[in-house]
């Protein structure tokens, strides 16, 4: 099979092991087909006594969100090195839409969904450490969580500190990791500095503006609605901007008095790139880490040169790429949670058999902090 990968936050290398094997086939011929799709050894496959039926949403082609079907799906046992973790709260990110949507590459069927935390309910050969009845999260790859229960690596996962509700967990592994990255890694914030957040009110953004306020940053934040500008505001962004009455660039103009923010967090992508550039000040960084309103326009590099500025893509993969990191990352944000630096907002649970209604409203800009799906059972 040929990747058509365009675009993805995570390497390609790391998308071709999926755990679940899509089970209500028809015939042994659409069986083959699908494990092919799959890209998982058919040999690997086998109805073994112990394998067993689990509910998870299914995406079978690409498009809206009624092209997630609530389905079973057969689980394997845990191999060399892997876990089986039984999930019981389940985060929705954004980038689930990419994949949904075909922005972002993944072969056909897929379960998707990169976030969640959960009990250890088997542990395969070779795994030390970890026991049945530990709770862990992961946030990335494999793809694959919005299941009751699921394989993952050993590796990829964390401990979850016991103090820490499973409801939070799953609303703060991908985005306050990412925040960590944004905000520590990327561009380092500190006292004095002034930054310009786009969606200020959604799942990293709530996170972003509480965190930068704490580093003694200046925060401004674009948002689409009087209610978002509010919420922003109870987060520590101290300019909030509606972008749907006002020009932020001409707004962030008036509040730095004409100097522009030392960074601009871009998670908007193509209707905002333009205007993200326009608000930097001398040196400014531009971190464009996402493309809710889809891919920025190509530009010219030659305008960057008028302030010197500085552009980067992250992705949380890419400064997670070793378990050191990993756990850094982590350990950062459950540390930010404890001290109260970070209070999540979990402002939309849904069954996770309901997961196409949380796509739905998230691509309708009508939710804000985080959004977290529960297994039915
Ligand atoms: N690079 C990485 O590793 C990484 C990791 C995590 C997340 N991200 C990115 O961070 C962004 C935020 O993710 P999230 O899960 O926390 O989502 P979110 O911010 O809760 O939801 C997206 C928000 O973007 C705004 N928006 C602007 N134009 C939009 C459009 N055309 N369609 C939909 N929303 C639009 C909306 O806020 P308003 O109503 O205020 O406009 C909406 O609520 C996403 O772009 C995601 O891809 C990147």
């Amino acid at each position: 099979m040929t990747f058509a990968f365009t675009q993805t936050l995570f390497p390609l290398k790391r998308l071709q092991s999926p755990f679940l094997l899509i089970s209500s086939l028809k015939s042994r011929a659409k069986f083959t087909q699908i494990v092919a799709a799959l890209k998982y050894p058919s040999s690997s496959y086998s109805k073994s006594s112990s394998s067993e039926m689990v509910k998870a949403i299914v995406v079978r082609e690409i498009g809206g969100p009624e092209v997630m079907k609530w389905e079973d799906v057969e689980l394997i046992e845990p191999k060399e090195g892997e876990i089986r973790v039984k999930n019981t709260a389940i985060g929705v990110n954004f980038i689930d839409v990419y994949f949904r949507k075909g922005g972002y590459k993944f072969p056909l069927p897929f379960v998707p969904g990169r976030e969640a935390v959960g009990v250890v309910s088997a542990v395969g050969p070779g795994v030390t450490g970890r026991k049945v009845g530990d709770v862990v999260a992961y946030a990335g790859d494999p793809m694959g969580s919005y299941t009751e229960e699921q394989i993952l690596p050993d590796k990829v996962v964390v401990p979850v500190p016991p103090s820490i509700d499973h409801k939070v967990v799953a609303s703060v592994m991908l985005k306050g990791m990412t925040v960590h990255v944004l905000l520590r890694r990327c561009f380092k914030v500190e006292q004095g500095h002034t930054i310009l957040v786009h969606a200020a009110a959604g799942g990293v953004g709530s996170l972003l503006c509480q965190w930068a306020n704490a580093l003694g940053a200046t925060v401004i934040g674009t948002v689409s609605s009087e209610e978002k500008a509010a919420q922003a505001a109870e987060d520590g962004c101290h300019h909030p901007i509606i972008y749907t009455k006002e020009d932020f660039v001409e707004r962030v103009n008036e509040i730095t008095s004409g100097k522009g923010v030392n960074v601009v967090y871009d998670s908007v992508g193509k209707d905002t790139f333009k205007g993200s550039l326009q608000c930097l000040a001398l040196r400014g960084y531009l971190v464009s880490f996402g493309q809710s309103s889809g891919t920025p326009d190509p530009f010219p590099i030659s305008d960057l040169a008028s302030k010197a500025l500085f552009l980067t893509r992250p992705s949380l993969m890419h400064y997670t790429a070793t378990q050191d990191e990993l756990l850094a990352a982590a350990g950062d944000v459950f540390a930010n949670l404890e001290s109260g630096v970070l209070r999540v907002r979990v402002n939309h649970t849904y069954p996770l058999s309901e997961a196409a209604r949380a796509h739905a409203d998230l691509e309708a800009r009508k939710t804000s902090g985080s959004i977290v799906l529960i297994p039915d059972n």
